[in-house]
């Protein structure tokens, strides 16, 4: 079957802008598209996926269309894809599965939001919409819904706010180092665990922003026809669970990204122990120890151990978010999945600037949407 690859990719800086849904979404579009090592006819892109979760965050309808008038190709087919926070990902699966299946043959995926002109108060009840409705009627958060699973695990496995703070510490000193991040703002544990508290145990310093940004990458199913140095989806894997944190079986355990995992490892023909650098879905920083779980990083009840250890730190044997995660990068929710396979890609290609880590061979996309109702896990390679 077909070897889907990137062949190029587009990423504004993430923060505040204010900016309009083309605002956003064309400068990413043309930088990808016209960053292609061997040329592109932009009439050789048959498909455009669009990542944007709520049209109250992105004020326009038909985000397909006017992806096209950045494109440059109104013959090429376009639609807009929703997964809550995975939206990212679900392009990125939609294209690969297009491509593989033979129904397109270079797809590119846009991710963008505008978050910023809206109060936190009015952008909290839209991002609510991603939980289930039972929890959105009783007014659950999506800091709250995270709170619930961040205390129960650590009853049950006795993190304590220390590890909590140390993640928050390590996305922030990564993102450092990452020029399109949203703050670049050393953080100590201290700082973290003083910070003001949001829903017990997540305090502001625990949370991913409220943010602007946008993200592009083109697939091919001939990639080497567009680039000498390709990354090559190795294998992508997605994945459910239940929308409310109150009806799992384990709301410490991320089911649907353990699911997600186990597919796209085994399309991969890898196993955990393979990952040399991993981007997750760290909305809440806590939540980052249940995913180097789900993940197969760790075993269960022992995630927080890599951080004590330091083994996911930036020269660590296995660095995690080392963009500076959702929590210091920022998460422009339609953007996050597709700027995680940005910053693989040129990771894989060692070209990543200051934040290269040494030998990577094999990257990790793990992105969730809400508190993990669907799951989607990439394995990109060389
Ligand atoms: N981390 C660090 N600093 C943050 C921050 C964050 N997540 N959010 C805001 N700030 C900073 C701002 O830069 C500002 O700093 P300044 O005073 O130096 O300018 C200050 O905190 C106040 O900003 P403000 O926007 O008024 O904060 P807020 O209290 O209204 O919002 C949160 C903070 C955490 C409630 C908001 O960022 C939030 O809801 N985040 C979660 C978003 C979400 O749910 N995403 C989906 C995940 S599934």
């Amino acid at each position: 079957m077909t070897d889907v690859g990137i062949v190029s990719t587009g990423h504004s800086n993430y923060g505040v802008f204010g900016k309009s849904a083309p605002e956003m979404m064309g400068p990413v579009i043309e930088q990808c598209v016209g960053s292609v090592d061997n040329g592109l006819d932009s009439k050789d892109v048959d498909l455009v996926i669009v990542s944007a979760v709520d049209n109250q965050f992105t004020n326009q309808h038909q985000t397909g269309a006017l992806a096209l008038r950045y494109l440059k190709n109104p013959e090429a087919e376009a639609f807009r894809v929703e997964a809550a926070c995975a939206s990212g990902s679900l392009a990125t699966y939609l294209a690969y599965k297009s491509i593989k299946f033979g129904t397109a043959r270079n797809v590119l995926v846009v991710g963008f939001e505008t978050m910023t002109h809206l109060s936190t108060r009015t952008a909290t009840s839209v991002l609510i919409r991603g939980g289930s409705p039972e929890e959105n009627i009783h007014g659950i958060t999506q800091p709250a819904a995270y709170a619930m699973m961040s205390q129960l695990y650590s009853d049950r496995y006795g993190a304590t706010e220390d590890d909590y703070a140390l993640i928050s510490v390590k996305n922030h000193e990564n993102a450092m180092h990452n020029p399109w991040a949203m703050f670049h703002k050393k953080l100590t544990v201290d700082d973290v665990k003083k910070s003001k508290m949001v829903a017990s145990p997540i305090r502001l310093m625990h949370c991913s922003p409220i943010a602007d940004g946008a993200a592009a990458i083109l697939l091919s199913g001939e990639p080497r026809k567009y680039t000498d140095t390709p990354v090559y989806l190795k294998g992508i894997g997605m994945a459910h669970d239940v929308l409310g944190v109150f009806e799992r079986d384990d709301p410490t355990s991320l089911k649907a990204t353990k699911k997600a995992a186990s597919k796209a490892y085994s399309t991969a023909g890898i196993d955990a122990a393979k990952v040399d650098v991993a981007e997750v879905h760290d909305a809440f920083t806590p939540v980052e120890i249940m995913i180097y779980e789900a993940l197969g990083f760790a075993e269960r009840g022992q995630g927080f151990k890599l951080l004590r250890e330091g083994t996911v730190m930036r020269n660590g044997s296995l660095p995690v978010n080392v963009s500076g995660g959702l929590k210091a990068k920022g998460h422009p929710i339609g953007a996050t999945g597709v700027g995680m396979m940005v910053e693989l890609f040129l990771q894989l290609r060692g070209e990543i600037g200051e934040r290269q880590v040494p030998d990577v061979e094999t990257g990790l996309v793990e992105n969730h949407g809400g508190t993990g109702a669907t799951s989607i896990v990439t394995i990109l390679g060389r």
